[in-house]
């Protein structure tokens, strides 16, 4: 009787601390994919997060560049961050100020196919080469096939440095 009550009472033991270790291996795995997925999740949906929520200021350059009254071209190096990719590209804009301190700025994109547009200053005309697009001083069309103005940016000043709004 002694014996069969021991060996039910090992019996209980061992099943007990059997239970005992597949809860705490069950725990610390439980623990650890916890404690690497929700970084990681974090970590991979970042991006995207960020992409939707700043609000993007580009640097042009100096308003002392400025030429008074003739569009000024100004060449800037972005980086442009896609999820996991990051591109630099060279972005140009004409600058024109009339008065040396309400600035407007222009993209040398054309609206038509998206050709650059450069300034001829004699004729004081934007040119397209593609299709012989024409635009005044102020990007509105004259001639030719675009079907809208050349694109203007929000601009701001702070420290004497000329920023648009990106995107
Ligand atoms: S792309 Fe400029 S006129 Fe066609």
């Amino acid at each position: 009787m002694e014996v069969a009550i021991k060996w039910i009472m090992s019996e209980a033991s061992e099943f007990k601390r059997g239970d005992f270790l597949k809860a705490t291996i069950f725990g610390v795995c439980g623990l650890v994919t916890v404690g690497l997925g929700i970084p990681a999740i974090a970590y991979v949906i970042s991006p995207t997060r960020q992409a939707t929520q700043t609000e993007v200021w580009i640097r042009v350059g100096a308003v002392s560049k400025v030429e008074v009254g003739t569009p000024t071209l100004f060449k800037v190096k972005i980086q442009r961050t896609t999820g996991w990719i990051v591109n630099e590209e060279e972005l140009s804009f004409y600058v024109l100020t009339e008065n040396g301190r309400d600035y407007i700025v222009l993209s040398n994109i054309c609206t038509h196919l998206g050709c650059r547009v450069r300034w001829i200053a004699d004729q004081e005309q934007f040119f397209c080469p593609c299709h012989n697009g024409v635009f005044d001083k102020v990007g509105n069309v004259v001639s030719g096939p675009p079907p809208k103005p050349l694109n203007r940016f929000v601009v701001k000043i702070e420290d004497n440095e000329l920023y648009i709004l990106g995107s």
